[in-house]
């Protein structure tokens, strides 16, 4: 028998094809704004939530504005974003996570989202996976990554202790959360996680047997 009996899974970028899309809605402000940004400088974004993203983009064009300010550009990317995804199906699903999810559940693990998306349940819906989560971390009541709160908010509605999770995550910041929370670290990604305990390219890469072992 493993020790693991739960797994966190981050959204964007893990599951779903949709960093790319926050990185498009973010690209779109940048330009409204006059502020130079580019994929490279959208790395350091992947994970950190949306006002801290907005803050790193300003900071970027040495731009300070007032909070009210911030906000309502805060709230433009995200209609940008809400429509980018409100036309998504399961071909955005990236690869090997349906199959992952299903082979977890196969094996009874218990399965979470912590994800800093206030996105992620409609996303899920759209991607037609939502009812594979038992739980969601809602971004709300939790403080943003890198701190642990999102994904311990997993393994306490499992009531699990953190040596029997797995949390996966595409991000620098992920990363650091979940080794923050005690779990086991799994990078997703062609990025280099040099954090992560163990790496994969993406989610069909992973022996889930292999790694439960
Ligand atoms: C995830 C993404 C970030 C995004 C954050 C907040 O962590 O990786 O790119 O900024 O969620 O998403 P939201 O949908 O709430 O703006
Ligand atoms: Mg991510």
């Amino acid at each position: 028998m493993s020790a693991i009996k739960g797994l966190a899974f981050d959204l964007d970028g893990v599951i779903a094809d949709s960093a790319t899309l926050h990185f498009a809605a973010w690209k779109r402000l940048a330009d409204e704004l006059g502020i130079p940004f580019t994929a490279e400088d959208n790395e350091a974004l992947k994970g950190v939530d949306r006002i801290n993203s907005l803050r790193h983009i300003l900071k970027l064009g040495q731009r300070a504005l007032p909070d009210d300010e911030i906000e309502r550009l805060a709230a433009r990317k995200n209609g940008f974003y809400v429509d980018a995804i409100s036309t998504l199906t399961a071909d955005a699903l990236l690869p090997g996570a349906t199959a992952l999810l299903d082979e977890a559940a196969t094996r009874g693990l218990r399965i979470g989202l912590a994800s800093a998306s206030r996105n992620a349940p409609a996303l899920l819906e759209r991607l037609g996976v939502a009812e594979a989560f038992e739980f969601i971390a809602d971004p709300a009541d939790h403080l943003p990554k890198p701190a642990p709160d999102l994904f311990l908010a997993c393994a306490r509605a499992f009531d699990l202790p953190p040596q029997a999770m797995i949390g996966f995550e595409d991000a620098p910041a992920g990363i650091e959360a979940i080794r923050a929370a005690g779990f086991r670290a799994i990078g997703i990604g062609e990025t280099p996680l040099p954090r992560a305990d163990v790496q994969f390219a993406t989610l069909a890469d992973i022996d889930l047997a292999a790694l439960l072992a």
